[in-house]
């Protein structure tokens, strides 16, 4: 039986939270494809090879997962690849209504494709990469947030871009 499930996302960049998702997925399934894919409402802040880099040192220990970037659509993605199903995170009912839809809109477009939903750990719940992105660009400490593997890359990437308003 065909076990590959693709976990898809912006991972911009992959947090604790993501990690845990993958991880969790990868002892549920035979194979799991982390997908870096474009969101088209989101302008991210590292390029899809960096994500793809820092997704792969953060996860290279995990034996049954492929990290790849797509710019297409996930649902002809997934049928190119033989996945059966997307494994998303699911935090607060906040995250919900947005998934469901994107959800339904995959399975629309590739009626094979189920959407399985994980519960977020408790301890991520509130954690997000658009956080991640707001503490370090303001030098505030990211390593409760992301992989300690990559958190020094992340930082210095991110406080590089720090832009401090002169406020009066
Ligand atoms: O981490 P994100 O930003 O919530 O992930 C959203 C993502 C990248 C999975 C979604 O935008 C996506 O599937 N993009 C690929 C293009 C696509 O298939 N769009 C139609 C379905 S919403």
């Amino acid at each position: 039986m065909n076990n590959t499930v693709i976990c898809p996302g912006s991972f911009d960049p992959v947090t604790l939270g993501h990690v845990d998702i993958i991880k969790r997925a990868s002892k549920m399934f035979d194979k799991v494809i982390v997908a870096v894919l474009v969101n088209m409402s989101k302008t991210p802040s590292f390029t899809i090879d960096e994500r793809i880099e820092f997704l792969k040192i953060a996860l290279g220990d995990v034996d049954n997962i492929e990290i790849v970037g797509f710019s297409g659509l996930l649902a002809d993605y997934a049928k190119e690849r033989g996945a059966k199903a997307v494994v998303k995170g699911l935090r607060a009912m906040s995250d919900f209504e947005y998934e469901f839809q994107m959800a339904l809109t995959n399975k629309k477009l590739n009626p094979e494709l189920d959407t399985v939903f994980l519960t977020s750990d408790s301890q991520y719940m509130y954690l997000s990469s658009s956080m991640v992105k707001q503490v370090a660009s303001l030098g505030g400490d990211i390593s409760f947030f992301v992989p300690e593997s990559i958190h020094a890359k992340v930082y210095e990437r991110l406080k590089t871009g720090t832009r401090k308003e002169t406020l009066k």
